[in-house]
């Protein structure tokens, strides 16, 4: 593989989708090759299982089965075919949501989501993730300030969502590829956080600047 594989975790509204859009942009405006993508969704079936999961009852092991069978499809269909071709593919949540939201959030356990996830990654795993930590009500005060509307996962209780943080920061803990930073920091500093990390991180990154 010759590319570079991105992934952005955190709670709800920690800045995700946030960070990953500039970054986006930064490496457009550099003409890096680079993709935009997200879990779950990504893909056609990855949509419809994206419905699925943030609209409808599920329980907890058919909510974990669907969103690993959208990373399955969401791997071969999306991001191999662009770590392929050299892109810099960046992905707003991958598998350290499952171990944050599934194993530990829904109480599924960690060895027996280890073991699924390893059989739909295919060995496809993350360079660099940027796991921005944020106290989970400073998330859903922004939610309600943005009049957003929370999904079927965002209406948990204080609980399910303090646990996935816990969790999101256990994993840093036993992974350097995992860089945790402050989400209640200004956007735009986070921004210049993310860009000095990924220049130091990836030195040879310029070189893909396409002319
Ligand atoms: N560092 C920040 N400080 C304050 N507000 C932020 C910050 N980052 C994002 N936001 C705001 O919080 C809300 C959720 O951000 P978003 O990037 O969509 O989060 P996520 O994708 O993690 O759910 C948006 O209204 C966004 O403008
Ligand atoms: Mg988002």
């Amino acid at each position: 593989m010759n590319g570079i594989f991105i992934t952005f975790e955190g709670i709800e509204a920690c800045g995700k989708s946030t960070q990953a859009n500039y970054l986006y942009n930064y490496l457009e405006s550099r003409r890096i090759n680079s993709i935009l993508t997200k879990e779950p969704g990504g893909t056609i079936l990855g949509d419809l299982i994206r419905n699925i999961v943030l609209h409808e009852t599920i329980f907890p092991v058919a909510e974990l089965l669907l969103f690993l069978a959208d990373r399955n499809q969401h791997i071969n269909e999306t991001i191999k075919p662009y770590m392929e071709k050299g892109y810099v593919v960046l992905c707003d949540r991958f598998y350290h949501s499952t171990y944050a939201y599934q194993a530990s959030g829904r109480k599924i356990g960690i060895d027996i989501v280890r073991k699924f996830n390893e059989l739909v990654i295919e060995g496809c795993r993350p360079d660099l993730t940027f796991l921005i930590d944020l106290p989970p009500e400073v998330g859903f005060e922004r939610k309600r300030s943005a009049n957003l509307v929370l999904d079927r996962i965002e209406k948990q209780n204080y609980d399910f969502h303090y646990a996935v943080r816990d969790a999101y920061l256990r994993l840093a803990g036993e992974d350097e590829r995992i860089r945790v930073l402050d989400g209640m920091r200004p956007k735009e500093e986070l921004k210049k956080d993310i860009l000095s990390i990924i220049t130091e991180t990836f030195p040879n990154m310029k070189e893909r600047i396409t002319l």
